[in-house]
């Protein structure tokens, strides 16, 4: 039996049949560490930052990519553009073996100091995607792993990017739905969302977020996200300024470092990981007589 929220073991999130866009991917079986960018160019630019990478080029100009970071094996699958399109290529990447997925995403930032090529790393994400409505009540949290959170906030630090954590908004809608005027129109609450998600501490904007972290929680697996700041809603700025490259490197870093705290947990057969883990005792023998009684 696993605890709610816990990995399932694979064969016990049974899913009818679709596409099958992985094909020959997940007969082959995926690594259990997977990222996930929307733009299939960037699961070349994750390849180019890997040792033994192999390009897997799929249907619907779709790509995947395997290979290894400091030793881990590791996949990068493009969940493509929104929250529909997550669904099925998370889907799919869940029933060929990933348990652990970073969404290595792009996004728009509401705030003046988050500045383009700055990341953020999103713990939580507002549930304006749409798809998510089929699966959970409004009410249910579109939160990020814990465990895949902090590692990403650790590799940050080894890398000495800027960085910022907080919450996202996902919108099933880039230009109306992120209060963009399309076409000379504005739609309903349009005008109005970028003011809300600032009043209410959203730090940015973007499309896929809130979909994995919700139907992570529902398939059993962990899920984290970085994004990196190439739109900034203040400024007006359009520009990368080299962040979607330090994702990449953040997200790869953060496998590495989760494969090492999965490492601990499984000697130690803790079922979660906290910081003290694998540094030694954790109460001195008088305090455990003390605490026994
Ligand atoms: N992605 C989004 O969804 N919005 C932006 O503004 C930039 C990237």
């Amino acid at each position: 039996m696993t605890r709610a929220g816990e990995p399932k073991p694979p064969g016990s999130r049974p899913a009818e049949r679709g596409p099958n866009l992985l094909g020959d991917l997940a007969r082959a079986g995926l690594p259990r560490y997977l990222l996930m960018p929307g733009d299939p160019e960037r699961v070349s630019l994750m390849a180019r930052q890997w040792s033994k990478a192999r390009e897997h080029p799929l249907p619907r100009g779709f790509r995947a990519a395997t290979g290894q970071f400091n030793g881990v094996a590791l996949a990068s699958l493009a969940s493509g553009m929104g929250a529909p399109s997550l669904e099925l290529m998370l889907t799919e990447a869940v029933q060929a073996g990933a348990e652990t997925i970073i969404r290595v995403g792009t996004t728009g930032s509401l705030h003046a100091h988050i500045e383009n090529g700055h990341l953020i790393v999103n713990e939580a994400a507002v549930r304006l995607d749409g798809t998510t409505d089929f699966y959970a009540r409004p009410e249910y949290p579109a939160a990020a792993s814990y465990e895949v959170t902090l590692a990403l906030v650790e590799a940050c630090e080894r890398l000495s990017v800027p960085y910022h954590v907080g919450i996202a908004a996902t919108t099933s809608s880039f230009f109306v739905g992120q209060g963009r005027m399309a076409s000379g129109f504005r739609g309903r609450g349009g005008a109005d969302v970028v003011a809300e998600m600032r009043e209410a501490g959203v730090l940015n904007f973007e499309m896929e977020g809130s979909a994995l972290f919700v139907l992570a929680r529902l398939l059993g697996v962990r899920a984290g996200m970085v994004t990196s700041v190439i739109g900034n809603r203040v400024s007006g700025e359009w520009a990368d300024r080299g962040g979607t490259e330090r994702a990449c490197r953040v997200a790869a870093e953060a496998v590495t470092i989760l494969a090492e705290w999965d490492r601990l947990k499984e000697a130690s057969s803790a079922r979660s990981y906290f910081p003290s883990l694998g540094r030694g005792p954790r109460v001195s023998e008088a305090d455990e007589r003390r605490t026994r009684g």
